[in-house]
């Protein structure tokens, strides 16, 4: 599969099997997290992998879909440990972790394993259950399993409505 054909077939999985996912592709998969490019390489990323069903029941409660991440062979918390802030204003947590976390979407596409972002999720207690020290922010979580049904493509944008070249025509 090519780059693209990867991208293609990626999609949110809001239907998993309850089903462990094997060492060697979560091997793979925080492999490819590793290799994110970063702000000034610090690799501003720090992923506490929840697979203990029961902690998993925990933390898919604090989520907008409980019934459906609980059943996901993992739940990757993703926390940034820094507060740096680049010259262009922006923080790097968020950024350096949107960018691990597609690695991570992209590679277990690949592997045949669904995800979904979730950004809805109550923060505090996501941190309270994985005692997650008030130093680092939790700025994402991401299902990871064995889909239970084949999911749709969801619809885009045409390119002309984002994309424009040498001066802003939107
Ligand atoms: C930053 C971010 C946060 C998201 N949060 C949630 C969420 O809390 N719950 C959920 O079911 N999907 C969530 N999604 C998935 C989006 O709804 C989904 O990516 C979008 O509708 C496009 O569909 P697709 O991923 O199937 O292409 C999130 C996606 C992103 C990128």
């Amino acid at each position: 599969m090519s780059i693209l054909d990867i991208i293609q077939k990626r999609h949110s999985c809001r239907s998993y099997q309850d089903k462990e996912i094997e060492k060697d592709k979560l091997d793979k998969i925080f492999e490819a997290a590793r290799l994110a490019p970063s702000a000034r390489n610090f690799q501003d990323w720090r992923f506490v992998v929840v697979t203990n069903k029961e902690v998993k029941s925990k933390v898919a409660e604090c989520t907008n879909r409980p019934e459906v991440f609980e059943k996901a062979g993992a739940i990757i918390v993703a926390c940034s440990n820094m507060d740096y802030v680049m010259k262009c204003g922006q923080a790097i947590g968020p950024i350096d972790i949107s960018i691990a976390l597609e690695h991570i979407s992209l590679q277990a596409t690949e592997l045949g394993l669904g995800t979904c972002w979730i950004g809805s999720f109550e923060t505090e207690k996501v941190r309270e259950i994985l005692s997650i020290p008030q130093q680092a922010a939790i700025i994402e979580l991401m299902a990871l399993g064995y889909p239970a049904e084949p999911g749709k493509q969801n619809t885009r944008l045409a390119i002309e409505e984002i994309l424009c070249f040498d001066k802003w025509e939107f």
